[in-house]
């Protein structure tokens, strides 16, 4: 973290909110690879291009639109940011996270992340949608590396339940209502950008990964160190390297989420009208 990073987070906040027009979002929503369309159940929306504000960068990666868009879902003000970084891109973890930052400073109390994700365990088929219990940040490189501020969060957060129990428990209840499985797990976060070999996945089955990602670890503890309610949802895409005799492509990726997007929106759906009762 740089030291001028507090002043440039407030200022993209400041700018941020200005688009809002009186807008209060109380959950941030993080859409992952091919998830964008959910963007577009939000009502009376506002949207706005990463590249109108200032030290936001804008995503490279093929299925991230690169946008915030405020309104309401369910009668929950919700701040949606469609297209995240990742750091195989090249940006910087601390550019990676800033929308974090940002979402945290604009008082926004909820954030929920979502990807798309390999199925590790054996059980998880492509279509599948996952809870995230817990992650397992097997980058190599850590958000919070460096000096710390501590306008921004503690020197060393706790990660214990740092996917809320409470709000992991809100999406079970909202799949029941609309009669989804929805399965539970822990989320491997490598830092990619090769798909995974299948030796590797071995590996990462061996130490309790239920799903593959290239995304998600990093935001999470930015997210925990800024106080922020954490919830995540993997959008299993594939089953990981080795158990499929076709070889994975981004192509698959996308297009498997995109078919699961009816499931997806209507989960987030019923999480937003539980959150705002
Ligand atoms: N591995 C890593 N990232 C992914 C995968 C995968 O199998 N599927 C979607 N994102």
């Amino acid at each position: 973290m740089t030291s001028d990073a507090y002043s440039r987070i407030q200022l993209a906040a400041s700018v941020l909110r200005e688009h809002f027009d009186g807008r209060e979002p109380r959950a941030a929503l993080v859409l992952g690879s091919a998830l964008g369309p959910f963007a577009e159940a939000v009502i009376d929306a506002v949207s706005v291009p990463f590249d109108e504000i200032p030290h936001v960068r804008s995503p490279t990666a093929q299925g991230h639109a690169g946008r915030f868009v405020a309104g309401t879902v369910r009668n929950l003000p919700v701040l949606v940011m469609s297209g995240r970084l990742h750091a195989y891109e090249g940006w910087s973890l601390e550019d990676v996270t800033f929308p974090i930052r940002v979402i945290a400073a604009l008082g926004i109390e909820t954030i929920v992340l979502t990807n798309a994700a390999g199925g590790v365990d054996l059980s998880l088929a492509a279509g599948d949608l996952m809870v995230i219990e817990d992650h397992l940040n097997l980058t190599g490189i850590h958000p919070l590396t460096g000096p710390n501020d501590e306008r921004l969060g503690p020197r060393f957060p706790d990660m214990t339940n740092a996917y809320d129990p409470e709000l992991r428990e809100m999406f079970y209840v909202a799949a029941a209502k609309i009669g989804l499985t929805l399965r539970g797990g822990v989320y491997a976060g490598l830092s990619g950008p090769s798909y995974e070999t299948p030796a590797e996945v071995r590996m990462l089955r061996a130490v309790g990964a239920h799903a593959v990602g290239m995304s998600t670890v990093h935001e999470a503890i930015v997210a925990r160190h800024s106080g922020l309610r954490l919830a995540g949802i993997s959008c299993i895409t594939n089953a990981a390297a080795g158990e499929s005799s076709s070889p994975l492509s981004h192509t698959e990726v996308m297009n498997t989420a995109l078919r699961s997007a009816e499931a997806f929106q209507a989960l987030l759906e019923g999480f937003c009208e539980k959150l705002a009762s």
